[in-house]
């Protein structure tokens, strides 16, 4: 059986107070009677006080980012060792805002997911098309390359410490959602992508998050799919009424 998991990617909102106060109203209002694996993504600066506010609670810890190098001249950067040295040991990478705006390719994305997996990191690696390649049909060829390129060079061992996460990039943040019938039809893509390539049981058990303006009044529907195991949730994520409630439709 594969997790259901669905994860908070806080992105760059929240001071230091603000991160106390979400996570507080999360430990209050998130439903403890669900199969479910949560996760959330607070700023580089918040991750320690958040992995201590949350140790004994059953919600885990993602940095949003992390450099592929071990250490070194990288000012502003962060390695894997300093997230595992206060406790975070799972980390979102491929991002499209890191895509888009800072420019990570998929041959970097490769290095970070070694990095990340050497270091027995869990990686939560985010893909998804644009809108002008959804729009000339291209989506399937887009997101199987962002897979081949970024990911699959990985041993069949390695998959029990991958989440993937398919968020097209027309939905994030926009308000547009795929349908649920989009969001299947993709996520069976995928499964069936890895299955050819790593087989029936890295296929079977790896978790497959579809992310892009979940809600509380889409998740149910969109989490009810067979091929989508849960959410990467931005904008909704802040809202701690919000975010219980979308887990709630797990
Ligand atoms: P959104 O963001 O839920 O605000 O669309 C999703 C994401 O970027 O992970």
């Amino acid at each position: 059986m594969r997790t259901k998991i669905v994860a908070g990617n806080w992105k760059m909102h929240k001071n230091a107070e603000e991160t106390e106060d979400l996570l507080n109203e999360l430990i209050d209002k998130l439903p403890s009677d669900k199969e479910v694996r949560i996760i959330v993504a607070p700023t580089f600066v918040n991750l320690a006080s958040a992995v201590d506010h949350l140790e004994f609670t059953n919600i885990g810890v993602a940095a949003q980012n992390m450099h592929q190098a071990e250490s070194g001249a990288f000012t502003g950067e962060i390695s894997a060792d300093m997230l595992k040295s206060i406790g975070v040991d799972t980390v979102i990478l491929g991002h499209s805002e890191r895509r888009a705006y800072f420019h990570e390719s998929d041959a970097l994305l490769a290095s970070k997911v070694d990095t990340a997996l050497k270091h027995d990191m869990t990686v939560i690696f985010c893909f998804g098309e644009e809108l002008k390649d959804r729009q000339s049909g291209n989506h399937f060829n887009i997101v199987e390359n962002q897979l081949n390129d970024g990911i699959f060079h990985v041993e069949e061992k390695s998959w029990e410490n991958i989440i993937l996460a398919y968020e097209p990039v027309w939905a994030i943040g926009t308000g547009e959602t795929a349908s649920s019938e989009q969001a299947q039809e993709m996520h069976e893509f995928i499964r069936e992508t890895i299955r050819r390539k790593f087989g029936s049981n890295v296929a079977e058990d790896v978790s497959i998050l579809y992310g892009g303006s979940v809600k509380p009044d889409n998740a149910k529907e969109i989490f009810g799919k067979p091929d989508v195991d849960g959410g990467l949730i931005g904008g909704a994520a802040l809202k701690a009424t919000d975010f219980a409630a979308i887990v709630d439709g797990i």
